[in-house]
């Protein structure tokens, strides 16, 4: 009977981790390992500039890529590449990480003034041997203010007059929702 019931339950889980998994996989349109990548001590603002500069974090134009792979290359994916470079074309990456519409989430602002890590919300992007078909790791609304709500990860504020402000400001439901 136990093991009926485990059963059971095993095939729910299964079945709805697969439908959601079909649901949301993405398949990218070149298979680029960040772990190969990561582990020549590229940084991950070096191919992510935009993280730095503003809201958004963006991917990296192909002639940043050409930089290295312009010689010749018996790897189909290599080949893939240069073809869209050789026909003037970005390759056409899919958004895997993505907010409802009606939430803002501001890179630079977090990167920059916060010097919170990528891993923190992205998990870890560096042991990737091809791109990711769902999020590592994703922040329910609940994760963004918890963190916001932390005094001490609100750095820019030095005294407690000024960082309950922040607080304040940082919970603020228009703060996020605009
Ligand atoms: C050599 C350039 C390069 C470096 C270095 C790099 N990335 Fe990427 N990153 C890419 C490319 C290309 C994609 C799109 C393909 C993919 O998803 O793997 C991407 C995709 C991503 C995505 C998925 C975005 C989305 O929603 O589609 C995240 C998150 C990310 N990178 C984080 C990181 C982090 C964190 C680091 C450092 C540990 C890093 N990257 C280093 C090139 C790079
Ligand atoms: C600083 C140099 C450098 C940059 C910039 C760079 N790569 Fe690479 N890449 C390498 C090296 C080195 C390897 C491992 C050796 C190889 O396969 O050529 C590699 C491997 C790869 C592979 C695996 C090839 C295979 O089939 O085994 C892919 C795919 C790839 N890179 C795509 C990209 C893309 C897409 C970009 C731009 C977003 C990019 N690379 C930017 C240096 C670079
Ligand atoms: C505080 C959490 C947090 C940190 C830190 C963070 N990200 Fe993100 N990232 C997000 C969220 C949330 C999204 C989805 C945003 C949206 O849909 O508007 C996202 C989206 C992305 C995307 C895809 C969409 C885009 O903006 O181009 C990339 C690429 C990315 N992040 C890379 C990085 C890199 C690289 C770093 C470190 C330099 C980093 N992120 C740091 C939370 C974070
Ligand atoms: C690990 C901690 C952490 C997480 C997780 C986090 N944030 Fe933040 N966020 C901060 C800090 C710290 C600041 C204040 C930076 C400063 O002092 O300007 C901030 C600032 C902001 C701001 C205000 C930026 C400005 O300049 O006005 C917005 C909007 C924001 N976060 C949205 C989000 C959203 C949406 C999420 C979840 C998807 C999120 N944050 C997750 C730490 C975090
Ligand atoms: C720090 C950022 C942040 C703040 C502050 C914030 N939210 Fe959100 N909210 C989010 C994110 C991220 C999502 C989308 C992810 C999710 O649904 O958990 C979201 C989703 C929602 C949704 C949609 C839920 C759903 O099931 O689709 C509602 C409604 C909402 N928020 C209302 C509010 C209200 C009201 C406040 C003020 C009391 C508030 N939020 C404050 C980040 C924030």
């Amino acid at each position: 009977m136990k093991r009926l019931l485990l059963v059971l339950v095993g095939l729910a889980l299964a079945w709805s981790c697969w439908s959601v998994w079909v649901n949301a996989d993405v398949q990218q349109p070149v298979a680029f390992p960040h772990k190969t990548h990561v582990d020549l001590n590229l940084p991950c603002t070096g191919c992510h500039q935009r993280a730095e500069k503003g809201a958004v974090a963006g991917r990296p134009p192909t002639a940043l890529c050409l930089a290295c792979h312009a010689g010749d290359s018996k790897s189909a994916e290599i080949k893939k590449l240069k073809d869209y470079a050789e026909n003037g074309k970005e390759i056409p990456w899919q958004r895997v990480w993505r907010l409802p519409p009606h939430v803002f989430f501001p890179h630079r602002a977090h990167v920059v003034v916060a010097k919170i890590k990528c891993q923190t919300c992205h998990g870890p992007m560096e042991t990737l041997r091809k791109p990711p078909a769902t999020p590592l790791k994703t922040l329910a609304m609940n994760d963004c203010i918890a963190c916001h709500e932390s005094s001490e990860k609100t750095v820019a504020a030095k005294t407690t007059e000024v960082r309950m402000m922040a607080r304040t400001l940082l919970t603020d439901c228009a703060t996020c929702h605009r």
